[in-house]
């Protein structure tokens, strides 16, 4: 079904939000006369981040799937106990406290892991350290919108695979990447929360000649992971974010896990100190309080199965989710629709319109227990109801 376009922002100065829904129009820009830019640069669309509300309170914010709890509070004691004076130094430009207190959380050596400014940056390093100009990587479609304009920025191109119509791994996957030199592949996927079939990567690693990317920004939401894969073969990077099941999506710390070989390469591409001084401590303080992310995690999860049968109850589809998001399509189709009122409400959720993949749904973050029950019965009485 065609969703109608024609959601308004709320009016008066209560609304700050200039952003409207993630409709980056596709094809290639024209370029301008007398540019300074690259020809890759001109002609590419940027990355859309999802609406940031200048003035956080009065809205119910369920769009970036940002962690709905505070940091541990051994953060805040981290943060408070730092001496300001430090900030005349540079940081650590090798991370070397938190990626050790990494590897013996997963078990690895030092010299597996890569810390990163958010996974963003891991996927940053990733793509120059691994695809060239005029190269080529691949990517499920529809999946994390940044790995395309990462690839144009690097003057190479981003093959999309399609998705089975039910978010699965295709079986055509290898087929389809057989021309590229990495793959980025998230597990779960996003937006559709989904996780693939573990062995179904595995075997696709098994026949790829390039690297294999498994992007674990979520899986702490998840059953289970790949970070074994990662041990195990020469070929696959994981990497993960503090964002998401730490809270700390302000403080940007990503990380990544691969052979020796692997990340010794990638260390020569990341940016000298890609890692400041303050997300160090904050990083260290929230990785070691193991109760406090279990804790939250445990909650998120609890939260996401009571939002699932809710929805389903509504007669939502929901895509089964292993994230701390649900990809859900109201029982009209009309996900336009559902998201244009539910911002009327003060409701942010995330609508991804331009492309027919997921153009009928709507990527809802698992908030609280409080704001979960707002969002029900805001969606209550516009689904049910007709309100
Ligand atoms: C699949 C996926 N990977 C990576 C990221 C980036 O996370 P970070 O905050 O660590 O840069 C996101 C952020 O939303 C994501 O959805």
């Amino acid at each position: 079904m065609t969703p109608r376009n024609n959601h308004r922002q709320p009016e008066g100065d209560v609304n700050p939000i200039t952003a409207s829904p993630d409709d980056s129009p596709a094809g290639l820009r024209s370029r301008p006369e007398n540019t300074h830019f690259r020809k890759a640069v001109d002609e590419m669309e940027g990355y859309t981040p999802g609406e940031q509300p200048k003035r956080v309170g009065g809205w119910i914010k369920l769009n970036t799937n940002e962690n709905p709890y505070p940091p541990s509070p051994k953060v805040s004691e981290a943060l408070a106990s730092f001496a300001a004076g430090c900030l005349r130094l540079y940081p650590d430009p090798e991370c070397r406290e938190v990626r050790g207190f990494l590897a013996e959380l997963h078990g690895v050596g030092i010299d597996n892991i890569i810390a990163g400014n958010g996974s963003d940056d891991i996927l940053t390093m990733v793509m120059r350290s691994f695809v060239s100009e005029a190269g080529v990587c691949a990517c499920p479609d529809p999946t994390y919108s940044l790995y395309p304009v990462l690839a144009s920025i690097q003057g190479a191109r981003c093959e999309p695979i399609p998705l089975e119509p039910d978010f699965s791994f295709p079986a055509n996957f290898a087929e389809k990447a057989s021309g590229a030199s990495l793959v980025l592949i998230p597990r779960p996927n996003a937006p559709t929360g989904t996780a693939f079939d573990k062995l179904a990567l595995e075997n696709f690693r098994r026949d790829f000649r390039g690297v294999v990317l498994i992007d674990e920004a979520y899986a702490d939401f998840a059953d289970d992971d790949c970070l074994d894969l990662a041990v195990k073969y020469p070929n696959v990077i994981v990497s993960r974010t503090l964002s998401k099941s730490y809270s700390l999506a302000g403080a940007r710390f990503g990380y990544a896990v691969a052979s020796e070989e692997l990340i010794s390469g990638m260390m020569k591409v990341k940016d000298s100190y890609n890692v400041n001084a303050l997300t160090q401590a904050a990083a260290l303080a929230a990785l070691k309080d193991r109760a406090y992310f279990e804790e939250t995690v445990a909650k998120i999860r609890a939260t996401r199965k009571q939002l699932v049968k809710e929805l389903l109850g509504m007669g939502f589809e929901v895509a089964a989710s292993s994230a701390n998001f649900v990809f859900a399509q109201p029982p009209d189709g009309d996900a336009g629709r559902l998201y244009a009122a539910l911002k009327e409400k003060g409701i942010l959720v995330r609508w991804f319109s331009s492309s027919a993949a997921t153009q009928s749904r709507v990527r809802i973050t698992v908030g609280t227990d409080d704001e979960i029950s707002a969002l029900l019965s805001a969606i209550r009485q516009l689904v049910v109801a007709g309100t």
